[in-house]
């Protein structure tokens, strides 16, 4: 490895331990643990995260790390400090709760940092660079990937938090997006761990997007996806909060619906289903879907839905479904 970037893992291993021992042991991370606990946050979790705290001081972190020998380009490139307009050099991360994200192999190269006070942006991110890419990695691989295997699927949420969440009451082959939208590189590195994905993104319009260009990404790469949903205005962890992991394992993972299931009802948006044309456009679309089914048993289960919901005989819903399927060969 070039010397610069054995020096940037090194100084992210440094400020993992200094930022977590702020948190737990100290006068200056008292706002971060406050703040955690009461969005019920476990000290277990803490450690298992080693999650941390950046105190409210400009050179906090640029003290300790000169002191290590570290040089400030260096910092600086790897968004640790950052320069100013006088260009002199300050912390980045200020007032803000830490979490380390670890790669593959449990080295921090980065960190995401939530704000406490209300300041914007709420996370602010580690630059792209050499160590890390958003698109190429998942929050919390490292740990999940061993239940990810076992269990042969993984469960897919937004946020750092949701995965946290969702660990503490003991639910591990979780992984996160980290609020970007889903990559190819991310799609086939789940795929080689596990064959189904349970897509659990935030319940409001964006969530709902996202997890629909997700779906059809995982299944081009080959995997079976289902896609669990959240009312309105919950996220996982907002959801295991209020309800428990039990509810969520039971109400939400365990009824998550498989891809055309979820279709059909995001499809509804696009229509106004009390006028005629639009719920002829609606039916022929979901059927053309319908049409990619290899299993008839599952096809005629749908199709069942549809015409109980529209009136519509299922001969000529089937006899529709066969024309598309004709005309695909
Ligand atoms: P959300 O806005 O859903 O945040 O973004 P959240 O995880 O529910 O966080 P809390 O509960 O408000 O603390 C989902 C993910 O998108 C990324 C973060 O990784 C976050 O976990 N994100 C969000 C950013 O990178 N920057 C932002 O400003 C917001
Ligand atoms: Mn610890
Ligand atoms: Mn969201
Ligand atoms: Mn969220
Ligand atoms: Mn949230």
């Amino acid at each position: 490895l070039p010397k610069e970037t054995q020096q940037a893992y090194s100084a992210h291993e440094w400020l993992t331990k200094l930022y977590h021992h702020l948190i737990r042991y100290t006068k200056d991370g008292k706002n971060g643990l406050t703040y955690l606990k009461e969005r019920g946050i476990t000290e277990e979790a803490i450690d298992t995260f080693q999650l941390g705290f950046a105190p409210t001081t400009k050179d906090f972190i640029r003290t300790f790390l000169q002191k290590k020998g570290f040089h400030e380009q260096m910092l600086v490139k790897y968004g640790l400090l950052r320069r100013n307009q006088d260009n002199s050099v300050s912390d980045r991360f200020q007032g803000r709760i830490i979490f380390p994200l670890r790669n593959h192999l449990g080295k921090t190269v980065a960190f995401t940092a939530r704000a406490v006070e209300g300041q914007e942006p709420k996370y602010l991110n580690s630059p792209e660079t050499d160590l890390f890419q958003k698109g190429k990695m998942l929050y919390n691989f490292d740990l999940a990937k061993k239940h990810i295997r076992k269990q042969n699927e993984v469960i897919l949420f937004e946020g750092n938090i949701d995965v946290i969440s969702a660990y503490q009451v003991g639910i591990q082959n979780v992984v996160a997006t980290m609020g970007t939208a889903l990559t190819e590189i991310q799609a086939k590195l789940l795929n080689r761990y596990a064959e189904t994905v349970i897509i659990c993104y935030d319940g409001d319009n964006a969530g709902v997007e996202a997890a629909y260009k997700a779906s059809l990404l995982l299944q081009q790469v080959g995997s079976e996806v289902r896609i669990a949903s959240l009312k309105d205005n919950l996220d996982p962890d907002s959801f295991i909060r209020e309800y428990g992991g039990e509810a969520f394992t039971k109400e939400v993972i365990a009824t998550a619906q498989t891809f055309i299931g979820f279709y059909m009802r995001y499809l509804k948006k696009d229509y106004n289903l009390s006028l005629e044309a639009d719920r002829i456009q609606y039916i022929e679309k979901v059927l053309m879907e319908l049409a990619k089914i290899e299993s008839s048993v599952e096809r005629e289960l749908y199709v069942k839905e549809l015409s109980s919901e529209y009136h519509i005989s299922m001969e000529s819903l089937l006899a529709q479904i066969q024309q598309y399927r004709q005309k695909s060969d």
